[in-house]
C-alpha cells in the first residue's frame, strides 16, 4: 500500500516537471470526462421513419438534385456541400438573387442526433418539417410543395424509385420529407484521432491536445454546452456574439430576455473545415474563436452565465487549438463516405 502511495507521488511529480512550468499534470477528472466522450453504435432513426436502404437511395437522389428548385439551379447539396462539411464556406447562405440571407448554413454531420430541436432558433422539431421550407423559399429554391410533387410524379424514374421505397407509387409530401431525412440521417463523421483516443489508444492525439481537453471540460467551461460525442447539448444560449437585428434571429420570444441572441450549440466535429464561425459566419478562424471566448464576448444581460473572460494563457489557447484539430477526420474526403451502416432501431 505504501509503495502504491509513493508511486503515485512519484508520477504525480513527473508530470510537473514534464509540463516545464505550463501548470500542473493532467486533471485527476480526466478519466471520467472521457467517459462521456464514447461513441454510439447505432444511428437513430424514428419509428415514424425506420431507415430502408431504398428509402435512404431515393433520398440520397433527391438531396443532389436540382429537381426540387423553381428554375432548375439548386439542390439542397448547393448550400449543404459534403466537401464543405456540409455547409457552404460562406459568412450567410447565399439567396437566389446572390445575395445574404440572414444565417449561415449550418452542418448536417450528425443530424440524427439532433432531432427535436433543429435550425439556429430550434424552429424545426423533426429533421422531416425542414426541408419544405428551403424548398418552397422564394429567395431560395423556389418551388413550392405541389409543384414539387406534380413534377417528381410526371417523372417516370422517381415514380419507380418511390414506388420501390414505400411499396406504392404515390409521390406525397410525408413521403419526399420521409426520404430526404432517411439519407440525411447517415451523414455521420469518420472516426478522428480524438474517438481513437476514447477508445484506449493513448498516442492518438499529442500532449497538448490532452491538456486542451481537461481546460475544454475544466477551467475553460466549454463543455456544459459543447457535451458529449456530439459536441452540443442542443440548447440555445447568448455567447456574446450576434448585434443589431441578430437579436431576434435566434431562439427569443418577446417573453424573455434571456433567450435574446440565443442560438443553437453547433457540433464541433469537422470544425477545423467549417469556418466561418457562428450563426452569421462573423468569426473568421478558430484562434479568432478562442479568443472570443477568451474575451468572453458582449457584456450583456441576455449573455449565458457560463461566458465570462477566461483569462487564459498563449499555451492554453494553443492546447484549446490543438485539442479542436483531433475532432476532423485527416481527409476532407472521408467526409463524402456516408455510413450506411444503418440499423432500424432496435424493437
Ligand atoms: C441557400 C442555401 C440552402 C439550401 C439550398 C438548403 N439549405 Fe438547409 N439550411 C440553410 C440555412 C441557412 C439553414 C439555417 C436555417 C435556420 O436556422 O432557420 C439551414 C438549415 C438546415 C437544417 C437544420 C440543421 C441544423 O443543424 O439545425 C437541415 C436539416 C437542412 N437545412 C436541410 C436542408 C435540405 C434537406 C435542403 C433541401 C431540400 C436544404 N437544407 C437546402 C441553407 C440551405
Ligand atoms: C454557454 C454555452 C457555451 C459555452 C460555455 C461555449 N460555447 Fe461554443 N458555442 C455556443 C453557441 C450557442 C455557439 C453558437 C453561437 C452563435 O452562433 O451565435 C457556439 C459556437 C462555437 C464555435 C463555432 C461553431 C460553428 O459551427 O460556428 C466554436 C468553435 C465553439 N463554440 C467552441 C467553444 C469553445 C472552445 C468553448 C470553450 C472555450 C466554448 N465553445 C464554450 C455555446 C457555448
Amino acid at each position: 500500500m505504501a509503495w502504491k502511495v509513493g508511486a503515485a507521488v512519484a508520477v504525480l511529480l513527473g508530470f510537473v516537471g514534464v509540463s516545464g512550468g505550463v501548470g500542473s499534470g493532467p486533471d485527476p477528472r480526466r478519466a471520467g470526462w472521457r467517459d462521456a466522450y464514447r461513441a454510439p453504435t447505432e444511428i437513430p432513426f424514428p419509428a415514424e421513419n425506420p431507415y430502408t436502404a431504398a428509402k435512404a437511395e431515393l433520398g440520397r437522389r433527391l438531396f443532389f438534385d436540382p429537381i426540387l428548385s423553381g428554375d432548375g439551379t439548386r439542390a439542397c447539396a448547393t448550400c449543404h456541400i459534403p466537401d464543405l462539411a456540409w455547409g457552404d464556406g460562406r459568412a450567410r447562405a447565399a439567396t437566389r438573387q446572390q445575395g445574404d440571407m440572414d444565417l449561415r448554413t449550418p452542418t448536417l454531420l450528425n443530424i440524427a442526433w439532433q432531432d427535436g430541436s433543429l435550425g439556429w432558433d430550434g424552429k424545426f422539431r423533426t429533421l422531416e418539417s425542414v426541408a419544405a421550407m428551403p424548398m418552397a423559399a422564394p429567395g431560395n429554391m423556389n418551388l413550392p410543395m405541389p409543384d414539387a410533387l406534380t413534377r417528381l410524379s410526371s417523372d417516370p424514374s422517381y415514380a419507380a424509385a418511390f414506388a420501390e421505397a414505400f411499396a406504392d407509387p404515390a409521390i406525397t409530401r410525408e413521403r419526399l420529407e420521409a426520404a430526404l431525412a432517411t439519407f440525411q440521417r447517415l451523414i455521420v463523421t469518420g472516426t478522428t484521432p480524438f474517438d481513437r483516443w476514447i477508445a484506449g489508444q493513448e498516442d492518438a492525439i499529442g500532449e497538448p491536445a490532452k491538456r486542451g481537453f481537461d481546460l475544454f471540460n475544466g477551467r475553460a467551461g466549454c463543455a456544459s454546452c459543447h457535451s458529449g460525442w456530439s459536441f452540443t447539448d442542443n440548447s440555445f444560449h447568448d455567447i456574446g456574439v450576434g448585434v443589431g437585428p441578430d437579436i431576434g434571429r435566434g431562439r427569443y420570444k418577446p417573453t424573455s430576455l434571456a433567450l435574446q441572441y440565443a442560438f443553437k450549440t453547433p457540433t464541433l466535429r469537422e470544425i477545423g473545415q467549417r469556418g466561418p464561425y457562428m450563426h452569421d459566419g462573423s468569426v473568421p478562424t478558430l484562434s479568432a474563436v478562442i479568443d472570443l471566448y477568451n474575451r468572453g464576448g458582449i457584456d450583456r444581460p441576455s449573455r449565458s452565465r457560463s461566458i465570462k473572460p477566461l483569462q487564459l494563457t498563449a499555451a492554453e489557447r494553443a492546447d484549446l487549438l490543438a485539442f479542436l484539430a483531433t475532432l476532423s477526420t485527416s481527409a476532407g474526403r472521408d467526409l463524402v463516405t456516408i455510413s450506411f451502416a444503418a440499423k432500424a432501431p432496435a424493437p
